[in-house]
């Protein structure tokens, strides 16, 4: 396939290994410096958009008015995901978004709400969040850490929304954020008591995990319209 590539930073770079070694072309490195037309477009099969909260919802635009199915990476725009699925609509656009792609985040999103469902009949284990990236990410909380808090929120009827800071109040879910060094993602969600503590953790060593994960969406959504996410991917 001839992908383009829509931001070349950490994850563009890591992505384009693997695109490679897959047999597939990259025909477009897009970075802020070097911006993209939908006309640039042209001839690509999918692009795979990783640059930053801010870019991410004008290059989804131009995807879609190129007729490109485009794989979105980047975290920290969901809000505007009302306004995006309208426009994939309108313009018979092709969407694939994922707050994580690696397989062991996908799994953990299961195991995270299953637990909450057992853990929610026990008063005596208050839940709680933390989240640990490199000192580059932009938003905060992770958008993986967003997606956990909403799958316990889903499931857990004492709390009714998440604040981003460590929090006494029995009805908000506290995510508490990191930023060290070069940590690529640590995500643990934990029930503690007077007398114990369960986690669930799970951590990144490095990149792979996600580029592997995004190069699969890709080639999922070859000539495909609509909006898809992991569980089509991994169904
Ligand atoms: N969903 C997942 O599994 C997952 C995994 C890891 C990261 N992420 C997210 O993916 C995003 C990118 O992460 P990263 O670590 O690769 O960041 P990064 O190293 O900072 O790279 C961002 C890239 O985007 C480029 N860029 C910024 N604005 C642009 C625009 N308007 N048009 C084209 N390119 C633009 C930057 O250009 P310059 O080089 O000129 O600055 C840079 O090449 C972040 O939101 C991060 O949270 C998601």
């Amino acid at each position: 396939m001839n992908i383009a590539l829509i931001g070349y930073g950490k994850m563009g770079k890591e992505i384009e290994q693997i695109l490679l070694h897959r047999g597939h072309t990259v025909t477009l490195r897009s970075t802020r410096s070097t911006p993209f037309r939908a006309t640039d477009l042209t001839g690509t099969d999918v692009a795979i958009e990783f640059t930053e909260p801010h870019s991410a919802v004008d290059n989804i635009l131009k995807c879609f008015e190129a007729g490109v199915p485009v794989v979105v990476g980047t975290t920290g725009w969901y809000t505007r995901m009302p306004e995006v699925r309208e426009a994939c609509a309108s313009m018979n656009g092709g969407l694939f978004t994922a707050s994580n792609f690696s397989i062991g985040v996908n799994i953990l999103f299961k195991v995270n709400k299953e637990l909450a469902r057992i853990m929610s009949d026990f008063e005596e284990y208050t839940p709680s969040m933390e989240e640990i990236h490199h000192t580059a990410k932009r938003d905060a909380p992770s958008g993986t850490a967003i997606t956990l808090a909403e799958g316990i929120l889903e499931n857990y009827p004492s709390r009714q929304g998440w604040i981003n800071e460590s929090t006494e109040d029995a009805h908000q879910l506290g995510i508490v954020s990191q930023r060290e060094g070069e940590v690529p993602g640590t995500h643990i969600v934990r029930y503690t008591s007077a007398v114990d503590e369960i986690q669930l953790v799970h951590q990144a060593y490095n990149r792979k995990g996600f580029a592997l994960g995004a190069v699969k969406a890709a080639e999922f959504m070859q000539g495909k319209a609509g909006v898809y996410s992991m569980g089509d991917l991994l169904a």
